[in-house]
Parts: structure tokens; sequence; C-alpha cells
């Protein structure tokens, strides 16, 4: 599998730092994560660690005080209630989407930059919804609130944006295969209880609260989040209206249907498109190929979530003709939906923002 975004076992804290475009004065900033102790919080601590951010440089906020350990680091959790925003340069916002509700318009008021990873705003016009790969150029320097996509909605768009500037889109359908840590980390523990429970292993801890409508073990369950009068769920519509604006196709005709599977981390797209116009394949496949964020793969059982887990491209795989003419095209896609998905696509962002780190406050003179 070739890849031009390396995965996550960069040789050393440069490569990474390079590869994410974090720059020393990048570095330098305080940076806020707020959710920590969760699934996004925990690995854009871990993605900042290995482009090099000391921890010094980390502030890390959760519901109460407490510690974490992150690459042989440990931090320090402050409750969120004894937040002290003068004391960072840039926020990220790993928190529920009420949360980041009531916390966003305090830290732009106080101009912090501020990248929200809930859907708190994500369709909002005055704010910008940033694939950095596709939409980067909507983004200026000094954009305070920029929100960062839905996990399924990036996956999809980076192939997705290849064939739009190769041959235009004229439809798309997409069938979403979804990790149990998209809920977090109560996805995650659920999915490990429940996969001990059906092997007769005996649990060790409490039944955690399940995030999902029904056991996911040993499962599939369709619709993720709740179904609305049309039939369409909200993570269904999320992809939706998500994939228009990240594509400036407010038009295309986009048919989503999302399931919960019972694999741990990265979310799958089988992925069926229309053109507007003809294409060749091998040259779209190479299009595909030297994309940024993008690897592609010829393994006809491929790409997979277990072998994704922890990498930071897309894998796009079994790239063909479908059978219902010309300009009818299929795929596969693969992406950790926790790093391209959400915290690293976030760090990815903020490395397009000014370093702010030195100026009052942190703020620039
Ligand atoms: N998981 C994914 O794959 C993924 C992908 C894309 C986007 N997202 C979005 O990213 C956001 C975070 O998701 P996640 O998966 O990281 O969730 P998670 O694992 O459930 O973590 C949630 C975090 O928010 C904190 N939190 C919740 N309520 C709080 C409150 N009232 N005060 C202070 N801290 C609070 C939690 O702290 P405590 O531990 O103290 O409770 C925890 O650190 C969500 O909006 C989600 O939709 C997630």
């Amino acid at each position: 599998m070739s890849s031009k975004t390396p995965g996550k076992a960069h040789e050393n804290s440069t490569q990474a730092a390079e590869a994410y475009g974090w720059t020393a004065a990048h570095r330098a900033q305080k940076v806020g994560v707020v959710g920590a102790t969760g699934a996004t919080g925990l690995e854009l601590l871990d993605i900042l660690m290995a482009a090099g951010h000391k921890s010094e440089n980390v502030r890390a906020f959760a519901r109460r005080d407490g510690a974490l350990r992150v690459r042989d680091t440990d931090f320090r959790v402050t409750a969120l209630a004894r937040a002290d925003w003068d004391d960072c340069d840039v926020v990220f916002l790993c928190t529920p989407s009420d949360l980041s509700r009531e916390l966003a318009p305090k830290l732009v008021a106080a101009r912090l930059p501020v990248i929200d990873l809930s859907s708190a705003y994500r369709m909002q016009a005055d704010v910008p919804l940033v694939v950095p790969e596709i939409n980067g150029d909507v983004l200026t320097r000094d954009h305070l609130l920029i929100a960062n996509p839905n996990c399924t909605t990036a996956i999809a768009c980076l192939p997705l944006a290849v064939i739009e500037a190769v041959c235009g889109l004229a439809e798309v359908i997409v069938v979403s295969f979804q990790a149990a840590s998209g809920a977090g980390v109560p996805g995650l523990k659920t999915l490990q209880y429940e996969m001990r429970a059906a092997a007769g292993v005996p649990a060790a801890e409490e039944k955690p609260a399940s995030p999902f409508a029904a056991p996911l073990a040993l499962n599939v369950i369709p619709a993720i989040a709740d179904v609305g009068p049309d039939g369409i769920s909200g993570e269904e519509r999320k992809v939706i209206d998500e994939t228009r604006r990240i594509l400036r196709r407010p038009d295309l005709v986009v048919e989503v249907t999302t399931t919960r599977v019972p694999v741990e981390r990265c979310h799958s797209v089988a992925v069926h498109v229309r053109t507007q116009r003809d294409f060749s394949l091998p040259d779209l496949v190479a299009r595909m190929a030297a994309a940024p964020g993008i690897s592609v793969t010829d393994d006809p059982h491929g790409p997979r979530p277990r072998e994704c887990a922890g990498t930071d491209a897309v894998a796009v795989g079994r790239i063909r003709a479908g059978t219902r003419g010309k300009g009818s095209l299929c795929f596969f896609a693969v992406g950790d939906q926790i790093r391209k998905g959400a915290s690293l696509n976030a760090l990815q962002v903020a490395a397009r923002l000014s370093p702010r780190a030195g100026g009052v406050r942190g703020r620039p003179a």
C-alpha cells in the first residue's frame, strides 16, 4: 500500500511535524484540549506528542481534575470549571455538541482560535468546515472558529474530491460500516465488554452504559443516530449535508445508509458514483494515488479497518468501473476515523492558522 501522508510510525517528531505542517512556531503555542480524556482528545494528545509538541505546552481539560498518560508522558487534567483561557493560545473542542455550543462563543469573544470537532457549527454559513486537502482555501490564517467534519464524511470526501476534479460527480451513493469508537470511549468500552461476554470471558468490570441502539458484538446496526420523519438518520443527514458543503456542490445527489459494525476502530465506506463525464480508469486510479491524504491499494480484499487502524491516509481500494454504463464507478475506502476523521484533521486545520504564541496573553500584539 502506497502512502504519501505517512502513518503513525514516523521516524521522528520532525518528520511527523513536517507531515502535519506543525511548525516550531505552532509548537511554541499553549494548546488547550477540552475533552482530553475522550477518544478524540486522547488521540490529539498522541498526535501533538508525535509532532514534537512539549507536554508543558498542553492544557488538558475534562469534567474533573485528574491525570492521564500518553506516549510515556504524564498530563495533568484540569476540571473545565477551573480552566484559565488566558493560559491558552489555541483551543480544540473534543466535546459533545452541546458543550461546544456553550464554550465556542466565549472563547471566540476572547479572540482565541477554536477548532471544534463536534457537529455544532458544521453547517453554519460563517464557520468554515474544512478538510485541508480539499477546501483548505476557504480558511484564512486569522479565522477564529473552524468546524471539523463528521468522520465518515471526511473519509468519503477525500476520494470523492479527486473524482469531482477529474470528471465531475453526478450522483453519490454511500454505505458506511462504522467502528464502535466512533461513539467515543463509551462505544469502544461497550464493544469490548460485549465481545468478552460473547466469548464467555468473565467480566472484570461493570457493564458500561451502551451508546448503541442494540447489542453490537456479532451484529450490524443499521442507521446511526436517531431516524427522522423522512427516514434519514442523524448521521446520514450529516454525511449528505457536509459532503455537499465540503465539495462545494449543494446540488449533488448524495444517498447514504450508515451502519455500526463490531470493529474497534476505522470507518469503512462502500461508494458507488455516477460521473458527469467519461473517465479512463487507469488515469483516475493514478490521480487518486497521487492525491494528498490518500493511499491506493490493489489488494482484491482490501483495504480493511483492522490493518488501517492508527494510520493517517484514507486507504482506497476495489476501484472499478460499475455496470451502469459510462460514468459508473465503485470503490471501497477505509480511514482511521479518530485520526483523519477527527483529531489529525483538526491539527492540520490548526496548522494553517497563524501561530499565536508570544503575543499579548498569547494573542498577536
Ligand atoms: N470518536 C470519533 O471517532 C469522532 C470522530 C469525529 C468527531 N467526533 C466528535 O468529537 C467529539 C468528542 O467525541 P469523542 O469520541 O472524543 O467523545 P468521548 O470519548 O465520549 O469523550 C468526550 C470528552 O468530553 C468530555 N466532556 C463531556 N462532557 C463534559 C462536560 N460537561 N464538561 C467537561 N468535559 C466534558 C469528557 O470528559 P470526561 O471523561 O471527564 O467525561 C471526555 O473527555 C464529539 O462531538 C464527537 O461527535 C468523534
